[in-house]
């Protein structure tokens, strides 16, 4: 992978220098911690968007589940709270964020987390999950969106989950009709505070 150093939270490596800091929030019935750092997506506090995914993502307790650009790890690691049974990969490109989920994995007790530094599903090549989740990185532009699209639904069993999250003013609709475009069909789930969850489910037996 080309290392990119910058001011982006999708850097690879964040040009801002390191500021630890702690944030605490309440998810799915339970409060949690999380360290978070300049360069790093919503450091102040948890995204609204990561809240509404959170909140309406349907996770079963033996679930594998894939969260792509997991950032300081609120979506990944609140599924894999729910997947006692299962487990959870975060991957993100960000070697920043790839440390924080790490250790807000062992902050909140789990240990049923992988976290991997990468591109998309590149880290997990090869392997297939029940669920995948992610809040994307919209700023990246649409074909990398379309990419990872298309990345999560081949990393995905047949019958396989995938749920994301939007701003209705940032292409959430036009991200929907590309997620139809490779999953078929597209549902959504919630919309709240200009945000709009969807779930998307690859066909075949589950
Ligand atoms: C909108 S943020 C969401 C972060 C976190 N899931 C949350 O909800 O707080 C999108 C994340 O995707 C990561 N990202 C950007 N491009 C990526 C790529 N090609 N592969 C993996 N992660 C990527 C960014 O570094 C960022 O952390």
């Amino acid at each position: 992978m080309t290392a990119r150093i910058g001011n982006h939270y999708f850097s690879t490596r964040p040009g801002v220098r390191s500021h630890p800091t702690q944030v605490r929030a309440t998810l799915r019935g339970r409060a949690w911690t999380f360290i978070t750092d300049r360069g790093v997506f919503a450091r102040r506090g948890v995204d609204a968007g990561t809240r509404l995914l959170v909140e309406a993502m349907r996770i079963a307790p033996a679930d594998l589940v894939l969260d792509i650009g997991c950032g300081y790890g609120p979506v990944g690691l609140v599924a894999a709270s729910l997947a006692p049974q299962g487990r959870a990969v975060l991957i993100d490109v960000n070697a920043r964020a790839v440390e924080l989920a790490a250790q807000n994995a062992q902050l909140n007790g789990l240990g049923n987390v992988e976290v991997l530094q990468g591109d998309g599903c590149g880290p997990v090549a090869g392997r297939l999950f029940d669920t995948a989740v992610t809040n994307p990185p919209i700023r990246t532009g649409k074909a990398t969106l379309r990419r990872l699209v298309r990345d999560i639904w081949q990393h995905l069993r047949p019958g396989g989950r995938f749920y994301f999250v939007a701003r209705t003013a940032q292409g959430a609709r036009t991200l929907a009709r590309d997620v139809t475009e490779v999953f078929g069909t597209v549902r959504e789930m919630e919309r709240k505070s200009g945000y709009r969850v969807y779930e998307a489910v690859k066909s075949g037996d589950s």
